[in-house]
């Protein structure tokens, strides 16, 4: 639906998730075999993220929790990605070091436990995703192109290299753990400008734009472990699906005797499972963010732009 606009149209994002909801949570609960009375919580995206697209989720939560009488979380979008390597079977354990990387976020976070979460740096630009739709879209492989543009990277990589292009790596010596992908997207446009467009040269360059995000993404990463003194690095988002980043963080972790965690694929790109075991862990805790939602009704709150460190306050940007 949002591909023939080469992004997310807001408004109709919304409208769609107005007519799939419902429809969709019957559909789950048939197949797990479940009804609504097995619900002890609700757990929902209360944020960052489209004003419109979050209002479905939480009235639609809010109704259901008040219809059931069972509480109901608003859920932090990145901490459910943030948690969501826990859901795998060795999990870390706290503390860790957690690289966020999605298509809005380029986060290093120190996590010490459930709702502690210190950002030791971030994008000061394009998330990484982002910058991967980006590039994806010059080289015209549509959107969101981040796994396309993979796919042709690391084809190109198996196959005959007869062109090979180097872009810079920004920030890399920044001496911080912040990041900037603009300047690397730009510098993909000024390719793109360049060169004839054959099947070799588009190779080419997602080859040189991955592995220029990747190895500023793990040297960054590994900074980070040494800066805090942890052994134990999570990737979370969309992006930690890409198979450079995993194979050379893996590498050069070991190097240093760190282990890295990943979500299973289908917890690495947006989904329910990574919120609904978040509110489950915060219910478990006790650390049910403040919220009694479902005894007022209409009373429910979405953070369109929610800063994570400064979520146990509920307080808006
Ligand atoms: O976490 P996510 O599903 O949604 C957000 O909250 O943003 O991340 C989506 C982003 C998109 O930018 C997509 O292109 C990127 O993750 N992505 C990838 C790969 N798979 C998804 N980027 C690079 N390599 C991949 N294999
Ligand atoms: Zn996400």
């Amino acid at each position: 639906m949002h591909g023939e606009y080469g992004g997310v149209v807001p408004e109709l994002a919304s409208r769609d998730h107005i007519r799939r909801l419902l429809p969709l949570i019957r559909q789950i609960f048939a197949e797990a075999g479940l009804t609504l009375q097995d619900l002890d919580a609700i757990a929902y995206t209360r944020g960052p993220g489209l004003a419109g697209a979050l209002l479905v989720g939480a009235s639609v939560a809010a109704a259901l929790g008040f219809a059931l009488k069972v509480p109901v979380l608003g859920i932090h979008h990145l901490e459910g990605h943030l948690l969501s390597p826990l859901l795998s079977d060795p999990a870390p354990a706290f503390p860790f070091v957690a690289l966020l990387v999605s298509g809005g976020h380029t986060q290093l976070m120190e996590v010490t436990g459930l709702g502690q979460y210190r950002l030791l740096g971030e994008t000061v630009d394009d998330a990484a995703g982002e910058a991967f739709d980006k590039t994806a879209k010059l080289l015209g492989l549509g959107y969101p192109g981040g796994p396309a543009l993979s796919r042709l990277a690391d084809e190109f990589s198996r196959t005959g290299q007869f062109v090979r292009f180097e872009l810079p790596r920004p920030m890399l010596h920044s001496g911080d753990f912040n990041f900037s992908f603009s300047g690397l997207k730009t510098a993909v446009l000024t390719l793109v400008n360049k060169h004839e467009m054959t099947p070799q040269t588009r190779g080419a360059i997602a080859q040189a734009f991955q592995e220029a995000a990747v190895e500023v993404l793990t040297e960054k990463s590994l900074a980070a472990l040494a800066k805090t003194g942890l052994t134990q690095l999570v990737v979370a988002g969309g992006v930690g699906a890409n198979r450079q980043l995993r194979s050379n963080l893996d590498r050069r972790a070991e190097g240093i005797g760190a282990t890295v965690y990943y979500p299973k694929l289908e917890f690495c790109t947006d989904n329910g499972a990574m919120i609904a075991f978040a509110g489950a862990m915060r219910m478990e805790s006790g650390l049910e963010s403040g919220e009694t939602e479902s005894l007022k009704p209409g009373g429910f709150t979405i953070n369109a732009r929610w800063d994570l460190e400064m979520q146990e306050t509920g307080q808006d940007a």
